[in-house]
């Protein structure tokens, strides 16, 4: 056993494993530097960022503001062990000793859910069926009932992951329903971006609350809406703050919750102003977009305009244009997809913003184009959108 949920030698007793999208492992990680100790791709898992600290708020705030990760885990423990069969046996011995036992009551229901990676002799269903039998058998045996098990809704969600001879054993604090889903989107664009990659776009075009923001394909509007949230301070979890699965147990005490959704909530600047352009050249979208920023609470710091890229008036105001434009895959063909990229890039070189950030899986396409404008690739980062690889790129000007 290489760590337990107790504390360690600088005095941090709670592990957190956060999940994101693969590719925003180091900027999630910034995002936690300095409240604990973090770890981006621990035991070189993909997608996951550690983070150790010794309070339990510094955990809630997290959860309740940080706008870059998915789910969370709390980590009861991490077990070494040599890659055959026998190794399910002591997942079983490993969740029926642990303290997933003591979150359980009768009145509460469990499942279990586990991710594999790396080669094994068994399967991530064997790994959860065996832990989940650990967990009945410690319930009865040390708690004297048996515990019901639920997997479509499931109070208390145990997390049995295996990354090749590494076990990890937690509880889930969010749910089912990633974080990337804040609860605002009540239209739904076929190829609506998720609020952390929509994030991270908005972070690596380096925009900050006193610019002019523009997204001249919003669509459904995830990027202003997202971009105004972050300027005023309203945390991610804000619409879903009843949502945490972790409130339907004892993981954490819920007026320790309430105490920092009451602060952070306190904090958000709903009068300040800010400056978001949204257009988009389909009146569906559009009406779309109105409808969300409505949900998001944020309508009125948001200036929407029904036009094509090359025909907005928005060009003349923007500082610095984010945006998600077709990729040929879901929305249009790929010849549309390429000219509509060609046409963002010609309009941003001749508009006042002085950086683009956009998110697209060919970079090599978008660096041609650029080229040829006379535009700079200044970052290229590799990221996942679900499956797809694509890029999150940053284009300047001279
Ligand atoms: C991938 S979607 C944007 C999704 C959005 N980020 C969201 O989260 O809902 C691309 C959008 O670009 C718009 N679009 C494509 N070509 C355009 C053009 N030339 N001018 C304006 N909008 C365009 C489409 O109507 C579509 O709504």
């Amino acid at each position: 056993m290489v760590c337990g949920y107790q504390q360690d030698e600088r005095g941090h007793s709670l592990k957190f494993v956060f999940t994101t999208e693969r590719g925003l492992e180091d900027i999630l990680a910034d995002s936690l530097r300095g409240k604990g100790e973090v770890t981006p791709f621990p035991f070189s898992f993909q997608g996951r960022v550690l983070f150790e600290c010794s309070s339990a708020k510094e955990l809630l705030e997290e959860l309740y503001s940080n706008p870059f990760y998915h789910k969370c885990a709390l980590l009861l423990d991490v077990v070494e062990f040599s890659v055959e069969r026998s190794a399910l046996d002591l997942f079983y011995w490993v969740a029926r000793k642990g303290p997933v036992v003591d979150f359980l009551i009768p009145s509460v229901s469990f499942g279990v859910r586990s991710v594999r990676k790396g080669k094994h002799p068994f399967s991530s269903q064997e790994v959860a069926s065996y832990v989940g039998a650990g967990v009945i058998d410690g319930a009865r045996i040390r708690k004297g009932f048996c515990p019901r098990v639920n997997l479509s809704d499931p109070d208390l969600l145990v997390i049995a992951d295996v990354v090749n001879n590494v076990f990890l054993l937690g509880v889930e604090l969010v749910g089912l329903e990633g974080m990337h889903r804040r609860g605002w989107r009540v239209y739904s664009h076929r190829a609506g971006l998720k609020g952390t990659l929509a994030n991270a776009l908005i972070a690596i075009s380096g925009v900050s609350s006193e610019d002019v923001l523009w997204d001249p394909m919003c669509g459904g509007g995830t990027i202003p809406i997202e971009f105004v949230h972050r300027c005023i301070g309203v945390p991610p979890g804000y619409l879903r703050k009843n949502d945490y699965l972790f409130l339907r147990t004892s993981v954490f005490d819920r007026e320790l919750w309430e105490e920092v959704v009451a602060e952070v909530d306190f904090s958000v600047a709903w009068q300040a102003e800010v400056k978001a352009l949204a257009s988009d050249r389909s009146v569906k979208a559009l009406e779309g977009a109105k409808k969300n920023a409505s949900r998001a609470m944020v309508e009125d710091k948001i200036r929407f305009e029904l036009a094509d890229v090359k025909e907005s008036s928005f060009a003349k105001e923007a500082d610095v244009v984010v945006t998600n434009p077709p990729y040929g895959l879901r929305l249009a063909n790929p010849y549309k997809a390429e000219r509509s990229l060609e046409v963002l890039m010609r309009t941003f070189a001749g508009s006042k913003a002085r950086r683009l950030s956009l998110i697209h899986p060919e970079p090599a396409k978008v660096k041609e184009i650029a080229d040829k404008h006379g535009l700079n690739l200044d970052k290229d980062l590799p990221a996942y959108n679900g499956n797809l690889e694509v890029s999150l790129i940053l284009v300047s000007k001279s």
